[in-house]
C-alpha cells in the first residue's frame, strides 16, 4: 500500500537517505524530502523536529530519519508529542515496531547499517500495520506518560 513518508537526515547520511527515498518511491510511495543534500550540514535535532512535525500534523503518515547512528535523531524526535520514533538496525525490529509499538518514525544509522539492509527495513516498516488489540493498551500507556509526566 502506498504511503506518504517524510524523510530527513543530517550530514551523516544524505546519500543514504536519497537512496532510500528512490527505493520507496519505486515501490509507489510519496516522499516529502526535508533534506539535507550531499555537501550540506545540519544539526540533527532540527531535521528530527521538521520531520516529526509533518508526521504529527498528518501531512505525512510516517517518517524516516537518518543520521550517523540513528540515535540522536530518535532522541530528538521522541521529544515531540505524538511521536514514537524507533532507532533500529535490523529488519525484524523495523517491522515489529510498527506492528506492536505503532512507531511512526524509523531512525537509521547510515554509519551502522548497510544500504541493502536499510532498504528492506524501510520497506517492512512502511508496509506493516499496527496490530492494535493488547498493543493499543500499551501504546496508550506511553501516551499517558507523555501527557501526565512533564516536569
Ligand atoms: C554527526 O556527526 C553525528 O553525530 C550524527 O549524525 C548522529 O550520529 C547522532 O546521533
Amino acid at each position: 500500500m502506498s504511503k506518504v513518508i517524510a524523510m530527513g537526515c543530517d550530514h551523516g547520511g544524505p546519500e543514504f537517505k536519497n537512496e532510500l527515498k528512490a527505493y520507496l518511491e519505486g515501490l509507489g510511495n510519496t516522499v516529502i524530502d526535508c533534506g539535507i543534500q550531499p555537501g550540506e550540514a545540519v544539526d540533527y535535532p532540527e531535521k528530527a523536529f521538521e520531520v516529526a512535525s509533518k508526521v504529527v500534523s498528518g501531512e505525512a503518515e510516517l517518517g524516516i530519519l537518518v543520521c550517523g547512528t540513528g540515535i540522536g535523531m530518535s532522541m530528538a524526535a521522541n521529544k515531540v508529542k505524538g511521536i514514537r520514533a524507533a532507532a533500529c538496525s535490523e529488519v525484524y525490529s523495523a517491522k515489529l515496531t510498527r506492528i506492536h509499538n505503532n512507531a511512526n518514525i524509523l531512525c537509521l544509522g547510515a554509519r551502522v547499517i548497510g544500504i541493502e539492509t536499510a532498504k528492506l527495513m524501510v520497506e517492512e516498516f512502511v508496509n506493516a500495520e499496527f496490530e492494535g488489540g493488547r498493543h493499543q493498551r500499551r501504546v496508550d500507556l506511553i501516551t499517558k506518560i507523555e501527557q501526565e509526566n512533564s516536569l
